[in-house]
């Protein structure tokens, strides 16, 4: 059994890879923490509440950072256009929910979460990695005590999403992001290389419907305005960016990774561009040195991913 804390800003593709965390019969989800990026804090979080409550979630919700681990850096932008304005495809969300946040930040509900089950933990982080730097400097231990670290984010050898450099979850808090890629800690990187090709059609998701109950009704209802959006990029469906990160949890088998370590461009043009040195790769001495190797994916078997979430769904 795999124990996993879900680090998300939904967000409608997070909203999909919470569902497949539930749901997938080897996870044991034990906890939800919330960051801004889809969408402000304060929707994110209500967006995990509500989604929790309507899909029957146990796990609990622990709200996490607002704004970038460096206040400094600044304002946030909100893509309304991909989520919607409430982070949920417009699928208005009910006055009421019967589900309240966690008392503590994300950031120590991460440290105490780890600390209560020493090496038995995955953190998958599929927005901002804001609240993973925060847990990092309050409890550098962190790093012996998680199981792994998987991310969706950045853009290694294909162009970013905001920006030809730089993917959202990176490029919303490039100084957060170096910090948890430099730690000392098993990460793996799914970033676009592979999860732009990971495309679920609207008949794919019809289907599923067809197949399954209420569940994957919201998440359909949910979905539309994503695949709306995607249809200029994609051609028909959505693609399914932090589910692939919650397979590779599972089914590391269907991603081709690459080792090295990594680092992400903070300011100027290339502001949130990730870089691999590949392990081996000689360079005159430089900022990439004595960093841990880590994993990013650059290929993956896009119909078995898929697959994979079907039957967990
Ligand atoms: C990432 O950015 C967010 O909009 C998505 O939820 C995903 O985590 C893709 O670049
Ligand atoms: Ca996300």
């Amino acid at each position: 059994m795999h124990k996993v804390i879900f680090d998300t800003d939904p967000g409608i593709d997070d909203a999909m890879a919470l569902l497949f965390l539930h749901k997938h019969p080897q996870i044991d989800l034990v906890g939800v923490t919330t960051v801004f990026g889809n969408a402000p804090i304060e929707m994110t979080t209500r967006n995990a509440l509500y989604l929790g409550s309507a899909w029957g979630i146990p796990a609990p919700v622990a709200e996490g950072a607002g704004q970038t681990f460096d206040p400094s850096r600044g304002g946030s932008y909100w893509p309304t256009a991909i989520h919607g304005d409430n982070g949920i495809g417009n699928v208005p969300i009910p006055e009421n929910i019967d589900r309240v946040a966690d008392s503590r930040p994300a950031f120590q509900f991460i440290i105490d979460t780890v600390r209560a089950h020493p090496g038995e933990v995955t953190l998958i982080a599929v927005g901002r990695m804001t609240n993973l730097a925060l847990a990092l400097k309050a409890d550098p231990e962190i790093t012996k005590l998680v199981r792994g670290v998987i991310i969706m984010g950045g853009a290694f050898d294909v162009n970013g999403n905001v920006s030809p450099a730089a993917e959202a979850n990176i490029h919303g808090d490039p100084e957060a992001a170096d910090v948890v890629m430099t730690a000392p800690w098993p990460v793996v990187v799914i970033g676009l290389d592979v999860t732009m090709q990971t495309v679920m059609t609207s008949g794919y998701l019809a289907d599923m419907v067809a197949e399954g109950g209420s569940d994957i009704q919201l998440l359909s209802d949910i979905s539309q305005l994503y695949i709306d959006f995607y249809k200029t990029r994609v051609g028909d469906g959505m693609v399914i960016h932090d589910s692939c990160a919650a397979v590779y949890l599972v089914r590391p088998d269907l991603f081709e990774t690459r080792s090295g370590s990594i680092r992400v461009v903070c300011g100027g043009i290339a502001d949130g561009q990730t870089i691999q040195k590949p392990d081996g790769r000689g360079f005159p001495p430089g900022a990439w040195d004595d960093l841990p190797s880590q994993k990013v994916a650059v290929s993956v078997k896009a119909d078995e991913v898929l697959a994979v979430i079907r039957a967990a769904l």
